[in-house]
């Protein structure tokens, strides 16, 4: 073979692979493949110089890693909120109305996977990002690589970040767990961990042997010109990535209505598992004028299939006592295989839903399993009793510390603070990655820290030392060493993981970044007005961090002097006129309303979707809509983007 026909051989490769991985369509045997494959690789040994970027030998695992490096996405990856029924459809309508005019919208599958960023510069995958907690994720650029159907080059030279998800289909996940299970390895709970847990291995070549696929759902940074996102994705089609079974444009809720309906009822047909439909906003325009909320896009939401249902019988009930004493019986089922998945407990949420649906120990029972919800039991088959079942009463006494409980009707608590479930959940969770994120703080060395007496609460962690831990059983010098250091690196934390990490109640992971963000460490002193103000923080929210710094002053006081964490510096902007207001950008101007807001921001301005009675100013491009209605009416200021940049300019507001 020569040069020019070593070009030829691996492009015929590559023709033959897209078609099989991507268009499921084969034009060859694996034995011509193959034998083909073979003499590109000989003639690759013996000019390692001619070797092309995209000839399928670079595809081959054979990198170890040993660790992903961290890295941020241009853009951040936001999750999708979900809806579950046409109420639910008519309602999310109705708000984008309220926020943009004349909506059309494009529908398309969701894949159940692990979400993946794919970065192409100069026609070339220049790096594979995964999601990570959407704005850093981790490098495993090799691992994308062995996807057959990530192409290694694209024929689109500008640079161009591709988002989808990667999956594991139905049939390759079981024939995996069944070799795991005759290796007597632990089986994948369903093929998404199946999938994450594949990309994220440190030898690329277990990656390769699971047969990963990927599936492009949209774009991150990019300089594409299609005006709608339907357009943008049949063109990302084009480049060589797999288009989705079924997807259209939708006009109106009947249309998305119907078109749910036709894929719920081919999703048995699809290869991978899907757990619902996408409903985006078709305008790219209109999607970024609708903003973002603290977690999800305003322009998309997620249209959850209806959940699957199984018969199986209840062995048992069990009880768990949480980090904040609630004792929640949980029914062990006999295992059961929903959608791929093999469930094994049920959760029965508290008493009266054990009272109220009668469930019994033995009973036969329906289990209905939707998403990556924990499944439940929705009915008991009472006509199926043998009279062996067993009632199953409440209980009086915490099956964990044996105090008594408070019995509060749907839930019952244990009251006991040192309850030792209470402090080891409570313990656990603090270590945990979207906490502290502290090495080597796993449930069974938490419980046996807690059981020998070593910690009885968070901040007896900083007061560890080694010879104490050396007394006990299974801690060696290095073990010892490992766990202090872990536990000293939390130190001069990020502030949002001290909040979070405190565990108050309706305050999770998004709320303590808010809360930090713009009270940093001082978040004690907020008012609850003052709380209630910050995007995505409700009444619920605002009350119960109120009540929290209340109640825990001194708790909080210890731990910051502790972990000492780091609160964010709180750039405050110079005066000008639009510090502190609340601006709302509308129509087409002579930059990228991103831009704009990001400028405003800059200057200190909130920048916010809707007209309302709090809108300080509208500022309005060409062809402004309804908001410029609305903000007249409103009695709001209108100016435009050139009145905008002459108040920034000279600092002050024209007359
Ligand atoms: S769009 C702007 N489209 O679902 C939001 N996501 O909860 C970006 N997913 O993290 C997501 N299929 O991993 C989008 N057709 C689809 C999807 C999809 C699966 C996953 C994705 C994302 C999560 C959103």
């Amino acid at each position: 073979m020569n040069k020019e026909e070593y070009k030829a051989n691996v492009e015929l490769l590559n023709k033959y692979s897209y078609n099989y991985y991507v268009l499921d369509n084969a034009l060859t045997t694996d034995e011509v493949y193959d034998k083909l494959y073979v003499e590109v690789e000989a003639y690759e040994s013996e000019n390692v110089d001619d070797i092309l970027i995209d000839s399928p030998t670079q595809r081959v695992g054979d990198v170890m890693s040993d660790g992903f490096t961290k890295e941020s996405h241009d853009q951040r990856m936001w999750s999708l909120e979900d809806i579950f029924n046409n109420e639910d459809l008519l309602k999310w309508i109705q708000r984008s109305k309220k926020l943009v005019d004349n909506l059309s919208f494009y529908c398309e599958p969701k894949y159940d996977g692990a979400s993946l960023n794919l970065v192409y510069e100069n026609g070339i995958l220049v790096s594979a990002i995964t999601r990570g907690d959407g704005e850093v994720g981790e490098l495993i650029t090799q691992n994308a690589k062995t996807i057959k159907s990530i192409p290694l080059k694209i024929d689109h030279l500008k640079r161009l970040e591709i988002r989808g998800e990667v999956v594991i289909y139905k049939d390759e996940f079981e024939k995996i767990n069944l070799l795991r299970a005759k290796e007597g390895e632990q089986l994948f709970a369903n093929p998404r961990n199946a999938a994450a847990g594949s990309l994220r291995q440190l030898d690329s070549k277990i990656t390769a042997s699971r047969n990963l696929v990927f599936l492009p759902y949209g774009v991150g940074q990019n300089s594409l010109t299609q005006k709608l996102l339907s357009n943008k994705m049949t063109y990302i089609y084009t480049l060589g990535f797999i288009e989705p079974m079924i997807r259209s444009t939708c006009k109106n809720a009947q249309e998305i209505e119907k078109f749910y309906n036709s894929m719920n009822s081919i999703r048995d047909r699809f290869a991978m598992m899907l757990d619902g439909m996408v409903i985006k906003v078709d305008s790219i325009a209109q999607a970024e004028e609708m903003g973002f909320t603290v977690k999800n896009p305003r322009g998309a939401v997620a249209y959850k299939f209806p959940a699957v249902e199984k018969i199986t019988k209840v062995k048992e009930i069990i009880l768990q006592v949480g980090r904040s004493g609630v004792v929640t019986p949980v029914a062990i089922v006999e295992p059961t295989a929903i959608e791929g998945v093999i469930v094994e407990r049920a959760t029965l949420h508290n008493f009266d839903e054990i009272e109220r649906k009668d469930i019994r120990i033995g009973d036969s029972v329906i289990i209905l399993r939707s998403g990556d919800v924990i499944p439940k039991i929705m009915k008991v088959l009472t006509h199926e009793r043998d009279g062996s079942e067993v009632e199953f009463k409440r209980v009086t006494s915490c099956p964990v510390c044996e105090s008594e409980l408070l019995d509060e009707g749907a839930l019952i608590k244990c009251q006991n603070l040192s309850c030792a479930a209470r402090v080891v959940n409570a313990i656990i969770y603090f270590a945990s990655k979207p906490c502290l994120n502290i090495d080597g703080l796993g449930v069974k060395i938490v419980e046996v820290l807690h059981t020998e007496g070593v910690i009885q609460n968070v901040t007896d962690l900083f007061t560890l030392n080694k010879e104490r831990l050396l007394e006990l059983e299974g801690f060696k010098e290095k073990k010892a060493q490992n766990l202090l250091d872990s536990i000293e690196s939390a130190k001069g934390c990020e502030c949002w993981r001290f909040i979070n990490a405190m565990g108050i109640e309706h305050v999770g992971e998004v709320g303590s970044k808010v809360l930090c963000e713009n009270f940093g460490v001082e978040f004690v002193t907020a008012t609850k007005e003052q709380i209630l103000a910050l995007d995505g923080f409700g009444e619920e929210m605002a009350e119960s961090v109120v009540e929290f710094v209340r109640v825990n002053s001194e708790h909080i006081e210890r731990l910051r002097e502790f972990l000492k964490p780091n609160s964010p510096v709180i750039v405050e902007a110079e005066e000008n006129p639009f510090k502190a207001k609340t601006v709302v950008l509308t129509g087409s101007m002579s930059e990228s309303r991103g831009d704009i807001k990001n400028m405003l921001e800059a200057l200190g301005a909130k920048v916010s979707g809707s007209v309302s009675k709090k809108t300080d100013f509208l500022i309005y491009g060409e062809d402004a809509g309804s908001k410029y209605d609305k903000a007249i009416k409103l009695g709001v200021e209108a100016i435009t983007e050139s009145v905008m940049r002459e108040m920034i300019l000279n600092n002050s507001i024209p007359n």
